[in-house]
């Protein structure tokens, strides 16, 4: 029973969870009398006092809280919420005994298991007394115990739970910015580099410095992640739609784009970034290096900020396709720092890593004068830090383990898949 369901789990995770599709599989009792809703819930605690008795109410709070909208986690996972504690309390009330959520990205969640060297290493990072006891040798790999000993050597006093510099800790940031470069073939600097509790509060990030108000508008694909359009409304932007072609493959046309940036300009809206998901979620697409010379030139014509989404640069499922990331496209037209604005989003959410709960992720932002990544410095500062956890991780999924180490085939068995390094040769099994 338990197997079934890990089962069709594994298969989601696999295809198709990576992406979001507002969808909550029940899975079905064998013989249980179709009752989909119970007439009690959760929602029969106590009501709530009324809202004129307290000091807060909906005609009070921010307008801008009230018109951001988050459909992934709205009515639907609220819903499903009820009815899971109505299983809990009183199981067989429904004619299914578990909900799976595939409303979001969450692999794990739906039985993923995470990879074995990246929790060796955050382990031994987080407990760092193990690393000198000889029973240690056997149960962790040889190289995740060195990958250990660097990493700690690079976090001053080696103490995982002190705040880090605001940008990230030093070392982590220069591994990250050498897998840049080996991805992409151009310069990385990890000064470029700000490690985020995940991609969103990057993203967020990025929206409070450019939106000045309702007038200042950022392009958005339709579909698009709700990141984005909720970012947006909370900092009070306006959200300029251009839509993806579903006939083309969901392609992105340049002449969709300038379509959608006359009519905002012709709406006295100022456009000031282009979001560009690629990989896309949740219509999967893999830009061809064409089609991203001809945005990166438009944002270049425009005196846009590229807002390059890149979290799904793992899930290209296609064999023909290849991600590239738009770094490595402007650079390879001959772009530099003086010529463009760009900011590429990485997560360790996605990928085959999905490790979505330990939140970690960088932006790195390139074409921006000095004195605006000082801003952008002190925003980060405002937050201290970023979890040093997803910080190391960050660091490993950028750096993953070579071939000819252990760790190499870090195989995930809950999925069956074998993993190995993209852009190198499948290893000898
Ligand atoms: C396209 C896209 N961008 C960003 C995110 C945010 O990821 P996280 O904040 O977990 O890094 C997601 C999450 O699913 C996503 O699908």
């Amino acid at each position: 029973m338990r197997r079934s369901v890990i089962g069709s789990a594994k298969a989601l995770s696999n295809r198709s969870c990576q992406n979001h599709w507002n969808v909550l599989l029940l899975r079905p009792l064998a013989s249980s009398p179709s009752r989909f809703l119970s007439s009690t819930s959760v929602l029969d605690s106590p009501p709530p006092p009324p809202s004129s008795m307290l000091p807060v109410s909906l005609d009070n709070i921010n307008p801008k809280v009230l018109k951001c909208e988050y459909a992934v986690r709205g009515e639907i996972v609220t819903l499903a919420q009820a009815l899971q504690e109505e299983l809990k309390s009183k199981p067989g009330s429904h004619p299914f005994d578990e909900i799976l959520y595939c409303n979001i990205g969450n692999p794990q969640s739906l039985g993923q298991q995470p990879i074995t060297f990246f929790r060796e290493v955050l382990a031994l990072c987080d407990h760092p007394s193990i690393l000198d006891r000889s029973e240690t040798q056997g149960l962790f790999s040889a190289d995740a115990i060195e990958r250990a000993w660097q990493i700690l050597d690079q976090i001053p006093g080696r103490a995982t739970g002190a705040y880090s510099h605001s940008q990230g800790i030093k070392g982590l940031r220069d591994t990250i910015a050498a897998g840049i470069e080996a991805r992409d073939g151009f310069p990385a600097d990890p000064n470029d580099i700000f490690l985020t509790d995940g991609a969103s509060p990057a993203v967020h990030m990025m929206m409070q410095l450019l939106i000045r108000s309702e007038k200042d508008g950022i392009l958005c694909p339709i579909p698009q992640y709700p990141l984005y359009s909720a970012s947006i409304a909370l900092h009070g932007g306006a959200l300029v739609p251009y839509y993806l072609d579903e006939a083309t493959g969901w392609g992105l046309e340049v002449s969709e784009l300038k379509k959608q940036l006359a009519d905002a300009k012709s709406k006295g809206i100022t456009p000031r970034a282009l979001v560009v998901i690629n990989p896309g979620n949740p219509t999967g697409q893999v830009l061809a290096e064409d089609n991203q010379r001809g945005i990166v030139e438009f944002c270049k014509q425009e005196g846009l900020v590229l807002l390059a989404d890149e979290v799904y640069q793992e899930n290209v499922y296609v064999p023909e396709k290849k991600f590239d990331s738009f770094k490595k496209v402007a650079r390879s037209m001959g772009y530099g720092e003086k010529d463009i604005s760009l900011v590429s989003f990485q997560s360790v959410s996605k990928g085959y890593y999905g490790e979505c709960g330990k939140r970690g992720g960088y932006m790195e932002v390139t074409g921006f004068g000095p004195e605006i990544r000082e801003q952008i410095y002190k925003v980060a500062s405002v937050n201290l830090c970023s979890n040093i956890s997803g910080q190391i991780l960050a660091s490993l999924v950028m750096s993953p383990p070579k071939v000819n180490f252990f760790s190499y085939l870090f195989v995930s068995y809950a999925c069956d898949i074998w993993i190995y390094n993209p852009g190198l040769d499948q290893p000898k099994l």
